[in-house]
């Protein structure tokens, strides 16, 4: 799969997955734009949108950003859920509105993967902001799909299990809690971001040019128990 003379923004390109997805389209060929806090919060609708506009044109989108809240659902406040909301879900919508209104405009076709999770289909404790945030997230890969592919711009959702990077780190790093969770994934294992990346490029990429509005785990059928 190779991206040569494609321009890619990836957000949330500073760590984990995204850090490992932009350094893989790089190797594959890819102009990456690469977003990251340091420059704007996405919990920020302006900001997200500024951000978006300055890397236009954009040929292809992947929809990387996002955090996490550990509280148990009584426990869950305003602020936080509203802040996963923003970040996990508004912010792709917006980021994705300013890079399809821009191809729309060229008459290009495009490609946009946003990152999701199994939790968007398994209620894991503690997670309910989170969970809530990818689901809706989903709801929004199916909707842009079925608007945007008519117009040659695909959407689909990854879903990754625990995947070792800060963000798995902050949520998984009490054995007792990890011991469980592998126990439940088949291949015995953990995900490393760059097996994330591999799923993400294929979506990308033209081999998928019939693959659109799916949920494509990458979780070692952890989903199938
Ligand atoms: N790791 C897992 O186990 C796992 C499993 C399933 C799905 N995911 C999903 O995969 C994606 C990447 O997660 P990760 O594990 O790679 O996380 P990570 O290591 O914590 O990296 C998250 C990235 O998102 C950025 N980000 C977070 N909040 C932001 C905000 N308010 N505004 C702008 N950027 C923000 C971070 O920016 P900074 O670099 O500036 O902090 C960072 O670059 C997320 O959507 C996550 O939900 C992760």
């Amino acid at each position: 799969m190779r991206f040569d003379g494609k321009r890619i923004l990836v957000t949330g390109a500073g760590k984990g997955i995204g850090r490992a997805t932009a350094i893989d389209l790089v190797r594959r060929g890819a102009t990456v734009v690469a977003l990251s806090r340091s420059a704007d919060d996405l919990a920020d609708a302006d900001a997200t949108r500024a951000a978006a506009r300055q890397a236009l044109p954009i040929d292809l989108l992947v929809n990387c950003a996002g955090t996490t809240d550990l509280a148990a659902a009584l426990d869950t406040t305003v602020e936080s859920f509203d802040h996963l909301m923003a970040v996990n879900c508004r912010a792709p919508l917006i980021v994705a509105q300013e890079v399809a209104r821009d191809l729309l405009a060229r008459n290009r076709p495009g490609a946009i993967v946003n990152v999701s999770s199994v939790a968007s289909f398994v209620g894991f404790a503690d997670h309910a902001a989170y969970c809530a945030s990818k689901g809706a997230l989903d709801a929004l890969t199916r909707v842009l799909a079925n608007e945007w592919g008519r117009r040659g711009i695909r959407v689909n959702g990854v879903h990754p299990v625990v995947t070792l990077t800060p963000m798995a780190v902050k949520a998984w790093s009490d054995p007792e809690k990890s011991g469980p969770m592998k126990s439940r994934i088949p291949l015995g294992r953990f995900v490393e971001p760059d097996e994330v990346a591999g799923a993400i490029a294929y979506l990308l990429s033209d081999e998928a040019a019939m693959v659109n509005g799916i949920d494509l785990p990458v979780d070692g059928g952890f989903l199938i128990n």
